[in-house]
């Protein structure tokens, strides 16, 4: 398989590690295009912008030098030669990333880049988000919606940053995933498959299960 595999879906659904194992299987590359808006992010509070002034932000994402590795192995971001791979995984970064997705020139300026990158060297791919499927890479060989119920999606996450799935660490997690989903879903939807899209409910299978229920959809 050489061609492009496009996935959306809600936060904690499983995109990120499970695109990245499909990617590594299958020997393509990969693209997480969270990890784009995360970047623009953390640029404009670095630059003390006020993330509400749309033509300000538009105007720095257009500016920036981002450098994306697609290497599933290394999956690196660069803005303007910093690398912040791991900045843009903090608490104020996913607190603040809605400001700048539902910008929608900031959305104009990455899909392009997003589209150059699928497109570079012909290789294969797999890229995921909330709107690949839809709106990035509707033409996309595989087209996969991954979904989970929402009491699965914040143990997920809750694990991932805290360590544990205790009540006060979902109450943390329930808050955030919440009022960040809800922000997203006003500009995108990606929460309902959209036609000839592939839904997978990732609530009751394993990490594994699900690698293996994407690479069972490829090989069809
Ligand atoms: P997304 O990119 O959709 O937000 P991630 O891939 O970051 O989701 O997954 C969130 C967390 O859940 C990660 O810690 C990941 O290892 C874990 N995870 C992924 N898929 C499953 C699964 N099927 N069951 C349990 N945990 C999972
Ligand atoms: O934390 P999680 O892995 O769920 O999020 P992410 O994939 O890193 O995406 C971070 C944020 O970027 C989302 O909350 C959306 O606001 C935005 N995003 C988007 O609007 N469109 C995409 N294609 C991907 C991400």
């Amino acid at each position: 398989f050489r061609g492009v595999i496009a996935v959306d879906g809600p936060s904690g659904s499983g995109k990120s590690s499970v695109c990245r194992e499909v990617a590594r299987t299958l020997g393509l590359r990969y693209l997480d295009t969270g990890a784009m808006y995360r970047a623009v992010t953390w640029a404009a509070l670095d630059r003390g912008l006020d993330l509400t002034d749309q033509p300000a932000v538009a105007a720095l994402s257009r500016a920036l030098v981002l450098d994306v590795a697609t290497d599933p192995a290394s999956p690196r971001i660069a803005v303007d030669g910093v690398d912040v791979t791991a900045a843009i995984r903090q608490t104020r970064i996913s607190e603040n990333v809605s400001a700048i997705a539902t910008n929608l020139d900031v959305r104009s300026d990455l899909i392009a880049r997003q589209r150059a990158l699928i497109e570079e060297k012909g290789a294969g791919i797999v890229a995921e988000g909330r709107d690949i499927t839809t709106v990035v890479a509707p033409d996309a060989d595989v087209r996969l919606l991954l979904t989970a119920d929402e009491n699965a999606r914040i143990a997920r996450r809750a694990r991932e940053l805290h360590g544990n799935d205790d009540a006060a660490s979902l109450a943390a997690t329930h808050a955030q995933i919440a009022t960040r989903d809800a922000r997203d879903s006003t500009v995108v939807d990606f929460l309902v498959a959209a036609d000839g899209v592939v839904e997978i409910d990732t609530s009751p299978l394993t990490f594994e299960q699900v690698v293996a229920a994407v690479l069972r959809v490829v090989s069809e």
